[in-house]
């Protein structure tokens, strides 16, 4: 069998943040490496340095020290310029607010992505329709934002995010807004999307249980990586706890 390649390599990662006289160590050193079309979960509670991980690896914010390597390429070595351009190519966000524009409709908003990569309008459409079918929504493409539910709203901003079909994703608390009901139906949504595009997703979360849904989960503690298990070896612990 073929050696899946490796698509995120961190190494002596570290960011420390100065605050007045004292210093945060808000990533201590962490090292880790994610294969294409892996799905990995980073949990940790609040303060432990997810967010920090992820915007270091989307090239949001410099890192204080060591490497990031995505798609073969050095995301601390970049200027900003290079930065967005490699986003624009390589990346895609869910967020935990959906950040859609109140005055376009479902369908304009997951089109919105594509206008920046010069498709023309027809093909666009066509597209975004598609991916609100794919996440249920088939029904609410004229509604607006104002005129859905939370988790329907969510689920235009994940179409938004996939619909440019990146080939890294990154997540934050995706589900943040949603009850867990609707979280666990948008996280299988998320799950089995990203495995049929084989897109490498990396989402933080302070959710036990919906780490549970990913392939392998990093467990952060204090900036620091503390363990990596399989999706099975982790329910196996949750199911002892
Ligand atoms: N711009 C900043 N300046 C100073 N300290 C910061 C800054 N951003 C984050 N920190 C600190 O770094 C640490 C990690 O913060 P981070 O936002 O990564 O946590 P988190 O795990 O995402 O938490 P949450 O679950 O609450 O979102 C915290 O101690 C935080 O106070
Ligand atoms: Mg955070």
């Amino acid at each position: 069998m073929e050696e899946k390649q490796t698509v995120i390599r961190v190494k002596n990662l570290y960011k420390i943040y100065r605050v007045g006289e004292n210093k945060v160590r808000a990533l201590n050193g962490v090292d880790f490496e994610i294969k294409k079309g892996e799905f990995c979960a980073i949990v940790g509670t609040s303060g432990s340095g997810k967010s920090t991980l992820l915007n270091m690896l989307a090239g949001l914010e410099k890192p204080t020290k060591g490497e990031i390597i995505i798609a073969g390429e050095h995301m601390e070595q970049k200027n900003e310029n290079q930065l967005v351009k490699f986003r624009r190519e390589h990346i895609g966000f869910i967020f935990q607010s959906f950040n859609l524009l109140a005055t376009m409709n479902a369908l304009e908003n997951v089109a919105l992505p594509l206008t920046f990569q010069g498709m023309d309008k027809q093909k666009r459409l066509k597209r975004a329709d598609k991916m609100l079918e794919l996440v249920g929504l088939g029904k609410h493409k004229k509604h607006r934002p104002s005129q859905m539910s939370g988790g329907q709203q969510q689920r235009v901003g994940i179409a938004r995010a996939l619909v440019v079909r990146p080939e890294i994703i990154f997540a934050d608390e995706p589900t943040g807004n949603l009850d867990s009901n609707t979280s666990r139906e948008v996280m299988e949504l998320i799950q089995t999307i990203v495995h049929e595009q084989n897109q490498t997703l990396v989402m933080v979360t302070h959710d036990d249980h919906l780490a549970g849904f990913a392939d392998r989960i990093f467990r952060i503690i204090d900036g620091k990586i503390i363990s990596i298990q399989t999706r099975e070896e982790y329910q196996n612990e949750q199911n002892k706890a």
